[in-house]
């Protein structure tokens, strides 16, 4: 019962004081004890190759009440026929834990059980009728905010009640969902003091627990994912600004044997692929489970090569990345020696392959491994902390964790274990905030606790210690705890690969409830697609409650800064969608204006500033040339500074054509311009004319007119038609005449020059292909995306 847990812990005296428990429901645990793991499950419908660009939400069919396609699964004969009749006859006697247990299953569909949320109800409640339970409030706190999704009546009061009741109780679940509303004002008043009384209570506890399970908790697979990553995220490969949530060691390695593959033969090192491989089973990956017997054989084969080709002192000789990556599996040789992680524990050997580890290439991770052996004195060896400390530091060089341990060490000899007190004060917090800046975990969890306690300030009188800010940090400590506290995670994942859709879901909401931006991303994705215009799949229909329930998701992650979120609330409400969501210009623009000028994108400066360019929205409707010159601007601008930071080119020229067309419509309509200044700029030909194309616009408003960028992408494929070409005007009729005959000179240009690479047989990587910068997909203008797909190319038409 992994969700509860934590509630165990917490009120586990409570609990058995209280709840009585009948003989059926032991009998139940019992037949439940013997089912096998996974035996009642098929085979998963993901898998690491083909997930990739092809995630597929099927429609939601209301009527049967789960997504399409949902496989009638295999319910093992125990369940239906022993466990559950138990189980109701010990709820019949009012059994707590039978009623929890029930009321459980028919939410999670564990042992496939069809799910049932309004029975799962009825038992949640009556199972708290007499005596609380912290996970019981939990789970009717959750199904009132969410209404699971149109199955049963919302109430939003009702649902803070029993996140009451079941932080009252100690349940985590409850008290992070709390923190998150109390902090954002979320259906309560906003209150930073309490939010972050709550967040450091959960800290606290998480830190207590990763204390007793040594560790790096950095190390573990993160199921905090945003699931439309798969498709490269909420706009696709390379379009979306938000950072991918998805880091898998297979993928990471694959990539880096590309570009490797460059420049060397990786047959003449094969250290990097027995080490890649060795990590691989070591740590596990979203599709592959650990197997540290698997690590250790591939580990032998890379060492073992290394004293084939060096004996045990030649070292010496080694080029450079072969000393890296041999250096690096002995390390993990001895780290599996010292702990005995799929190899009997041995500490002559632990020794032997970290000194040999450091002799090669001074591995941080040998380091740190061997200052554990000199700061607790294992094996032979005796405590020397002096020792310990140096290598600590020497590690700390290049490491977090290196950092993170020389700290602790310091902490564990300050007077009275008080950093404030004694002469490592300085020492103490500059390691602790270099291990958090590098991203140490448990780093973060020092330094707030610093800043709380006043040794941030005694050192760096500067900082400033605001509730806001200590209460972030808490909440992205204890979000990072998923094992502890977010089991939810990790279910709703394997239910995600497993093709049940609707558990998933259920996973993701509770943890997006509990206000974790990258859940809020996958629950809103699980409740609404948009789709690609030309897709060999039947389209998709949402009911309202759903569209509008994903909205909601996507604004909390919005108010947390995402900005594809953002922007994607501003695509759906400049389109409206059929009769699903009322079209809202002012929104859409609030949301772009959001993203453009907090978020700092560019797509969001880009559609304020074609906002203003067509009215649509800002003041009233009306149209204003020159704010839409500051915003297209403005999106050139911060195109500008990313390819600075990252020295990445990117294409510009949709902003460029843009301004292009500004400059035209200025050159042919200088009289409109002239009435903007005077007037708000209601009359006059031009304005007519938008009138007359708005109006054939409504008439064609029956169409689903979602967004194309986003439908595309949102589904990994690709559009090729642009409704807004109908917004166009005389102006932007002329640039398209220029832009077409451009093209047709560009596009032959470009077909003589293939032509004659292709007769150099020139085979070099196609360049062009990976420069492009996906704005030619966002901003299709007719075919000239397909062409500025033939080419790299930039426009400067500033100086027209
Ligand atoms: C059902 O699954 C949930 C989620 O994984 C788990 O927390 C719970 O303990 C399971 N219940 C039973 C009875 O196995
Ligand atoms: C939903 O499922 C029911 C029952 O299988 C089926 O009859 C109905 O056609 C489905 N509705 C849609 C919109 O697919
Ligand atoms: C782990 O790897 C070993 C050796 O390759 C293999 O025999 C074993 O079946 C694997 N274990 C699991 C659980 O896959
Ligand atoms: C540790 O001590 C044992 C027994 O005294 C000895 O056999 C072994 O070689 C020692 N190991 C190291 C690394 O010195
Ligand atoms: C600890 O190690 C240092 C450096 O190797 C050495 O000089 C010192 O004598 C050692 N101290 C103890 C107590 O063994
Ligand atoms: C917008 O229109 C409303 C109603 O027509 C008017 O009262 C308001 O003053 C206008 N706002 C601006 C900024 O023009």
């Amino acid at each position: 019962m992994k969700i509860h847990y934590i509630a165990h812990i917490f009120i586990l005296s409570f609990a058995i004081a209280t709840s009585f428990e009948s003989g059926y429901y032991r009998q139940a645990l019992r037949y439940l004890a013997e089912i096998p793991d996974d035996s009642y499950r098929g085979s998963p419908l993901y898998n690491n190759d083909n997930i990739d660009d092809n995630l597929y939400i099927p429609n939601y069919n209301s009527t049967l009440k789960d997504y399409d396609g949902r496989q009638i699964r295999h319910v093992p004969e125990i369940i239906t026929k022993k466990v559950l009749p138990l189980l109701e006859t010990a709820a019949a006697e009012n059994d707590q834990m039978a009623m929890i247990t029930l009321a459980d299953i028919y939410t999670f569909g564990n042992y496939s059980v069809t799910v049932d949320y309004p029975k799962a109800l009825q038992y949640y409640h009556k199972a708290v009728e007499n005596t609380g339970n912290g996970h019981a409030y939990f789970m009717l706190g959750f199904m009132y905010s969410t209404g699971m999704f149109g199955e049963i009546d919302a109430d939003d009061s009702k649902a803070i009640m029993y996140y009451q009741f079941g932080m009252e109780n100690g349940d985590s679940n409850s008290i992070m969902a709390l923190a998150y509303r109390h902090y954002y004002g979320i259906g309560t008043p906003e209150n930073c003091e309490l939010a972050m009384h709550y967040y450091s209570r959960l800290a606290h506890f998480g830190y207590d627990m990763i204390q007793k399970n040594i560790g790096d908790v950095d190390k573990g697979l993160r199921y905090n994912i945003k699931i439309v990553d798969f498709n490269g995220g909420l706009y696709g490969n390379k379009l979306s600004e938000s950072a991918n949530s998805i880091f898998s060691r297979t993928r990471r390695h694959n990539k880096d044997k590309e570009e490797f593959l460059e420049f060397f033969d990786i047959d003449d090192h094969q250290y990097i692929n027995f080490y890649q491989n060795a990590i691989t089973h070591y740590s596990g990956d979203y599709f592959l489970p650990k197997n540290y017997t698997r690590a250790f054989e591939y580990i032998q084969d890379c060492v073992g090569l290394g004293e084939q080709m060096y004996g045990s002192s030649n070292y010496h000789r080694i080029n450079e990345i072969d000393s890296t990556f041999l250096s690096h599996c002995q390390a993990l040789l001895g780290h599996m020696y010292l702990t005995g992680e799929g190899v009997p524990k041995n500490y002559d050997k632990a020794m032997k392959w970290l000194r040999n580890s450091i002799v090669v290439a001074r591995n941080s991770e040998a380091l740190i491994d061997l200052g554990e052996v000199y700061e607790n004195g294992l094996g032979n060896e005796s405590i020397n902390t002096s020792m310990a400390l140096s290598i600590y530091r020497e590690a700390g060089e290049t490491s977090a964790l290196g950092k993170l341990k020389q700290a602790k060490l310091l902490m564990s000899m300050s007077p009275e274990n008080d950093p404030r007190k004694g002469k490592f004060a300085k020492d103490i917090y500059s390691s602790i905030k270099k291990a958090t800046f590098s991203g140490s975990t448990e780093g973060l969890y020092y330094f707030t606790e610093f800043l709380q306690s006043g040794l941030a300030s005694q050192i760096e009188p500067e900082r400033a210690v605001t509730c806001p800010g200590t209460t972030i940090c808490y909440k992205v400590f204890v979000e990072k705890l998923e094992h502890i506290f977010l089991p939810q995670l990790s279910y709703a994942f394997e239910e995600l690969i497993y093709g049940n859709f609707k558990n998933a879901l259920l996973g993701y909401s509770m943890a997006a409830e509990q206000g974790l931006e990258n859940a809020q991303i996958s629950t809103a994705y699980l409740l609404y697609q948009l789709q690609p215009i030309l897709s060999t799949r039947a389209e998709k229909s949402f009911d309202h409650e759903r569209v509008s329930a994903s909205v909601r998701y996507l604004e909390r992650a919005s108010q947390q800064d995402n900005v594809d979120a953002t922007l994607l609330l501003g695509d759906m409400f400049l389109n409206g969608l059929h009769n699903t969501l009322e079209k809202d210009n002012d929104r859409a623009f609030n949301y772009y204006m959001r993203a453009a000028v907090s978020l700092k994108s560019s797509y969001g400066a880009y559609k304020v500033g074609n906002m203003y360019e067509y009215g649509l929205g800002p003041v009233n409707d009306s149209v204003d040339y020159f704010m839409a010159k500051r915003y297209y601007d403005l999106s050139i601008d911060i195109k500008k500074n990313l390819e600075d930071k990252t020295s990445k080119s990117s294409n510009k020229t949709p902003i460029n054509w843009a301004l292009l067309r500004l400059r035209l419509k200025y050159v042919f309509n200088r009289k409109q311009f002239k009435n903007q200044e005077e007037s708000s700029g209601s009359s006059g030909w031009f304005n007519a004319f938008k009138k007359i194309s708005n109006a054939g616009k409504q008439a064609n408003e029956g169409t689903d007119r979602a967004s194309d960028r986003a439908r595309a992408h949102h589904e990994g494929g690709d559009f090729l038609r642009d409704d807004e070409f109908e917004e166009y005007d005389i102006g932007d009729y002329l640039v398209i005449f220029l832009t077409f005959m451009f093209f047709v000179v560009f596009f032959i240009q470009n077909v003589i020059r293939q032509a004659r690479r292709m007769r150099q047989g020139n085979n070099v990587p196609n360049e062009e292909q990976q420069n492009q910068n996906g704005w030619n997909f966002r901003f299709n203008f007719n075919g000239i995306g397909a062409a500025a797909r033939a080419g790299n190319f930039e426009f400067h038409f500033f100086a027209i």
